[in-house]
């Protein structure tokens, strides 16, 4: 299992690989399975506005083809906006409800929460919490048994 600090750094290099150049705002992901491999995604929008995916997506689509949805441990998520060649900003990125909704996919499978991490562009700020608290009374693939 990697630190947090090196999963933080690795989804903070993540999001200098987005393509945001119509929100500005570059997210970078970090997927770490329960045996401590790791894959990364960063969003990528589209001139058609809607089409964009999220990090969040982009990394957990990756996890799904590395290492199976069901194996995801941990969830990292960091980013901000994009202004002279530097991601700035000082607020930890929280996945958005989609994204939520995504992790919570994961979490199902195994029956086990996923923890979520979310960092500031610098990586200086940082909340820990669980897919379960993120999103309680969550609608998943145990509904359509
Ligand atoms: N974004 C993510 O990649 N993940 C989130 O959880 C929040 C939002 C992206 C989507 C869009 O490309 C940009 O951030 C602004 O919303």
């Amino acid at each position: 299992m990697k630190s947090t600090t090196d999963l933080i750094a690795l989804a903070r290099a993540a999001a200098l690989k987005a393509h945001a150049p119509y929100s500005g705002f570059h997210v970078g992901c970090a997927v770490e399975s329960t045996d401590g491999q790791v894959v990364t995604g960063a969003n990528m929008e589209n001139a058609c506005y809607r089409l964009g995916i999220c990090a969040e997506q982009a990394a957990l689509s990756a996890a799904q083809h590395a290492f199976g949805l069901r194996n995801v441990a941990r969830v990292v998520v960091a980013g901000g906006m994009l202004a002279d060649g530097a991601i700035g900003g000082c607020d930890p990125v929280t996945p958005c409800g989609g994204c939520r909704q995504a992790i919570h996919e994961a979490a199902a499978l195994s029956g086990r929460d996923v923890t979520v991490i979310s960092a500031s562009a610098t990586g200086d700020a940082m909340q820990e919490m669980t897919i379960a608290k993120l999103l309680p009374a969550a609608f998943g693939p145990d509904a359509l048994d």
